[in-house]
């Protein structure tokens, strides 16, 4: 029974005055389960910003069964007309094109009959557009992360929740193979009760953010303006998904601390002449920003974010528990009794036996794609829950907690590493929601 159905059905039976336990018990299995909207045969989407990973999603989408990019929308009439002979090269029908300008989004979400509006711009434009497509009654999807306030995340959970449309955050490292491992694991208690976890974003982003085109025209100047954790959830959604974060635990409340701000600052001194404007920017944003967060059943997270510095590239990723433990860069893994005592043993030796259902699915189809396969495994998830009308494995919720972030570090940062609450943007709906299963192609 859709959502539409079920409505006119209590309805009917209210009117008639019959609630009857099976219509109020199923009124609150409504109410306090997962959002899904009617399936959708095939799903229409608009794609807004087409720049580095717009075009990869685009080029995944074209292979994920069941959808197809219907209207297209950059500011740069370049990457629109990239997308246009991309996707009519593929044999799919000329998408309509919108390039008038930075708002011009409003324009395609008004008047293109679409399901899904999926967008990679800048941060900046992440929840206009979104609240934009909730409001002509699209679903959204958006890159990461969601929202850069605490405001704007509210505004996502209101709007998705007014309309009624998902609005879901695309955490492609959900997705990774490792990270799936470990959740696959944990999810067969071989960590035992998980106390404690690790994650970031550490990748030395010096040359992109002072390139002259792509992320060098808008992520550097966040580098001035927010002092933050400014890119969260990479490191906090796999090991969210392990602690079952809005699904039986959430994120309490958060302390944050950033160090110097150096980086930045001498990469323009040794690459610009004196006379350059860059070498006159001043930038407020640690260096290496570092948070812990406390999670609702009293357990950690540790979070960095560090992209000014020269080093390797590195998530962490490290989920541990009473029986062992799972650690990233590189992939180890520890198990109490079965692991010999004291020693590490590599991650990929737990592959045939513990790997994830899904990636069992669809290795094959993935291979290729953006980020070692798992940016075509959101995208192929994302389209199948829409079709087959089942909840997002994300939420507007999740989009909401693990973004927030941004604006509780800045917040924290800013008085003394002051503890700072995170909202619960499910308004209690935590202790209910059901943990993310073991999702399957
Ligand atoms: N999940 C990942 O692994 C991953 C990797 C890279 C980037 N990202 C995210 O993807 C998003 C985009 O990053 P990117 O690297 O593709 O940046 P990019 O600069 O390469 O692409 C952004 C595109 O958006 C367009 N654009 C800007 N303003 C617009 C507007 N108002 N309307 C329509 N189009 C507009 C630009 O012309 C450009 O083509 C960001 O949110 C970033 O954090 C995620």
């Amino acid at each position: 029974m859709d959502r539409r159905d079920f409505l006119k059905t209590t309805a009917g039976a209210v009117v008639a005055g019959a609630a009857s336990p099976v219509v109020e018990a199923m009124s609150a299995q409504r109410r306090d389960g997962p959002f899904a909207a009617p399936p959708i045969e095939l799903v229409r989407i608009g794609y807004v910003g087409i720049g580095g990973m717009g075009s990869a999603h685009v080029n995944n989408l074209l292979k994920v069964p069941g959808c197809r990019i219907t209207a297209v929308c950059d500011v740069n009439p370049e990457r629109t007309a990239w997308a246009v002979q991309t996707i009519t090269a593929a044999g799919h029908p000329e998408p309509a094109v919108y390039n008038r300008g930075p708002r011009d989004f409003e324009r395609l979400c008004a008047e293109e009959d679409l399901d899904l509006v999926y967008n990679a711009t800048p941060w900046e434009w992440h929840v206009p557009i979104c609240l934009s497509a909730m409001k002509h009654g699209k679903h959204a999807a958006v890159e990461v992360p969601a929202a850069m306030t605490v405001d704007d995340c509210w505004a996502l959970v209101e709007a998705a929740e007014k309309h009624q449309r998902h609005c879901v955050m695309m955490e492609n490292c959900n997705y990774g193979r490792m990270e799936m491992l470990a959740f696959h694991l944990v999810r067969k208690g071989m960590f035992g009760e998980i106390l404690h976890a690790e994650g970031g974003y550490l990748h030395d982003l010096r040359d992109i953010k002072f390139a002259k085109t792509g992320e060098g025209l808008w992520r550097r100047a966040w580098s001035s303006k927010v002092n933050a954790n400014l890119y969260p959830t990479h490191g906090l959604g796999p090991v969210a998904n392990c602690m079952d974060i809005n699904r039986g635990d959430r994120f309490d409340y958060l302390v944050s601390m950033s160090g110097p701000s150096r980086g930045l600052q001498n990469w323009a001194a040794e690459h610009f002449p004196p006379e350059a404007p860059e070498r006159r920017e001043k930038y407020v944003l640690g260096d290496v920003n570092a948070t812990l967060v406390k999670t609702a059943n009293g357990r950690t997270i540790y979070v960095v974010h560090d992209t000014n510095l020269p080093r390797p590239y590195s998530r962490i990723h490290m989920v541990q528990g009473t029986k062992g433990l799972f650690q990233g860069y590189p992939d180890r893994v520890y198990v109490e009794g079965r692991s010999p005592a004291h020693r590490w043993e590599q991650a990929g030796e737990y592959l045939e036996e513990f790997g994830h259902p899904l990636w069992k699915d669809i290795a094959a189809q993935a291979a290729g794609a953006g980020h070692g396969g798992m940016d075509y495994m959101e995208d192929y998830r994302l389209i199948k829950c829409l079709r087959e009308g089942l909840p997002t494995d994300m939420n507007v919720y999740d989009a909401a907690a693990l973004s927030s972030l941004v604006g509780l570090t800045a917040r924290s940062v800013s008085q003394r590493s002051r503890p700072v609450d995170v909202p619960d943007f499910t308004r209690g709906r935590w202790r209910t929601l059901p943990p993310l299963g073991i999702v399957r192609a």
